[in-house]
């Protein structure tokens, strides 16, 4: 910390006496932070300075989200796999001016993701781009139980699958690339999202087997019933928060996500209802659901399709790496059932 604000000082003084040094760390609002005029900048010495300066400016995560930018202008995702003399290297202008254009738009409190515009899930690459959901780590764990459990029917030569809300084709794409002989039918409410899973799934090369639709699973029911084929399971991470609690989410959430990917309505149910719905029709018997909820759900999902008479089953809750109670998995009853 004492080098990285000794090293912010001496940047100052040296070359831009202290009037200059303010406006080059104008505040975000005003646009842009300029690339400093010191030409002898290393990679090294660029993200002690941005660690520093995002934590002077109340970002959060300031040192990752300083090493991500960086180790993205220099082409590798993270730092650790930039060669130790690149890290020593001074900069060139091109690679100083983009570093200072991107670190600008994380001082707006913008997510690392959308600033470097992709993000790894799992072992796909995927591209970004606001105000489309940035998939979470929870939703690789929920990814892993589908494909544990799909190991049990990996014989079969077809299988389909419906995903609900695929923001950026997370869920759908990493499905996609693990099981060769799936079909999806992806869908969102948002035009932006179904553009990005598209877009996703052209680079990835895994478009063959997927359709994707602009529908809205409340609103357009029957035009899901009549475009997709009945289903061996469906998969969601739906909106589920509380609309009382949305506020309470940080700054970057609030400000550039989506808040329809994230506002599940009064109860939080808002979308899971009507999935549950749509899965009691489309599925195959004993085709099963997968959503990922929030940890006070599971046991009212649990109450909600015994009241809805959906002929489902709800088989188990499951938790996710903090054990918190995060995934419900519910069965379409076959004729023995
Ligand atoms: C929490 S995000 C999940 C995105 C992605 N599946 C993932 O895990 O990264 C929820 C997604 O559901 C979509 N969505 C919200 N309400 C919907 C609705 N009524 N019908 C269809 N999609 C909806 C949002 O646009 C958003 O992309």
């Amino acid at each position: 910390m004492l080098r990285t604000i000794s090293l912010l000082n001496r940047l100052m003084h040296r070359h831009n006496g202290v009037s200059k040094h303010r406006r080059l760390w104008s505040s975000a609002a005003e646009g842009a932070v300029a690339p400093p005029a010191d030409r002898s900048l290393t990679a090294e010495q660029a993200v002690r300075l941005w660690a520093q300066h995002f934590t002077l400016h109340g970002i959060s995560e300031p040192l990752l989200s300083s090493q991500y930018i960086i180790s993205h202008v220099l082409g590798e995702k993270t730092l650790e796999r930039v060669q130790r003399k690149r890290l020593r290297d001074t900069l060139t202008d091109g690679e100083r001016e983009r570093v200072w254009e991107l670190c600008s738009k994380r001082l707006t409190r913008m997510p690392v993701q959308y600033v470097i515009e992709e993000w790894d899930f799992r072992d796909l690459t995927l591209k970004m781009k606001p105000p489309v959901f940035i998939p979470r780590p929870e939703t690789e764990e929920l990814v892993s139980q589908v494909l544990e459990d799909l190991r049990l029917i990996s014989h079969r030569t077809d299988l389909r699958c419906l995903e609900v809300g695929c923001g950026s084709g997370a869920i759908s794409l990493s499905l996609l690339r693990s099981i060769p002989q799936l079909r999806v039918f992806a869908l969102d409410r948002s035009q932006t999202a179904v553009c990005l899973t598209r877009e996703n799934a052209n680079r990835l090369g895994l478009q063959g087997r997927l359709d994707v639709y602009h529908l809205d699973v409340i609103k357009d029911a029957d035009a899901i019933l009549s475009k997709c084929d009945p289903v061996d399971f469906l998969v969601s991470n739906p909106p589920y928060l509380l609309s009382q609690n949305m506020e309470t989410l940080q700054t970057e959430i609030l400000r550039f996500e989506d808040h329809s990917a994230l506002d599940g309505g009064l109860d939080g149910l808002s979308v899971i209802r009507p999935i549950l719905a749509l899965s009691s029709k489309l599925l195959t018997q004993r085709g099963r659901i997968y959503l990922e909820v929030a940890p006070c759900h599971p046991p009212v999902i649990e109450q909600l399709i015994k009241e809805m008479r959906l002929g489902l089953l709800y088989l188990e809750t499951r938790c996710d790496f903090t054990n918190r109670p995060r995934f419900c998995v519910l069965l379409k009853k076959g004729e023995d059932d």
